[in-house]
């Protein structure tokens, strides 16, 4: 059930970057794909900014959140710090967790990948406790190799 909804959701991701090249426009339309796919309480991408080591935000869905995470800080400083998907079936008990919004229950953040480099990572988050596993971390990795081979290469 859940892999036939990513795989369709997957097939529009492909539709919606494809004559796209503008970054921006595209991911925003994939971030809007996902969450509204998913009626996920916030979706959205923070890119890598080298020179202040920091993750910055960018589009996203949901409501307002925190725009600068420092490297190894929270779920997402985290995740783009080892360079590997994190799945957080309970954030309350994710030590660092940066509450953006007190709503959160659970959690997902899939780095983006250029030349084995982190240049942005996938977040989302869910009102529900351990709504994400590793078919979401499966088919979530595959639409930030999309992302990646069209708007990092
Ligand atoms: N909770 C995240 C911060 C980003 S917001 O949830 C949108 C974290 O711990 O990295």
């Amino acid at each position: 059930m859940k892999n036939e909804t990513y795989n369709n959701l997957i097939k529009s991701v492909e539709a919606l970057i494809e004559d796209e090249p503008n970054s921006i426009a595209g991911m925003s339309n994939v971030i809007a794909a996902i969450h509204s796919t998913f009626n996920f309480w916030w979706t959205g991408v923070y890119f890598v900014e080298p020179n202040a080591n920091q993750l910055v935000l960018g589009p996203f869905q949901g409501p307002v959140a925190c725009s600068r995470i420092n490297l190894g800080k929270g779920v997402c400083g985290t995740a783009w710090q080892n360079a590997e998907t994190i799945v957080v079936e309970n954030v309350h008990e994710f030590e660092g967790h940066i509450a953006c919004n007190s709503e959160s229950n659970s959690e997902i953040v899939v780095p983006i990948l250029h030349n084995n480099k982190v240049v942005a990572v996938l977040d989302i988050d869910s009102k529900e406790f351990a709504t994400f596993n590793e078919v979401d971390g499966k088919h979530l990795e595959q639409i930030c190799h999309l992302l990646s081979k069209k708007y990092w290469n």
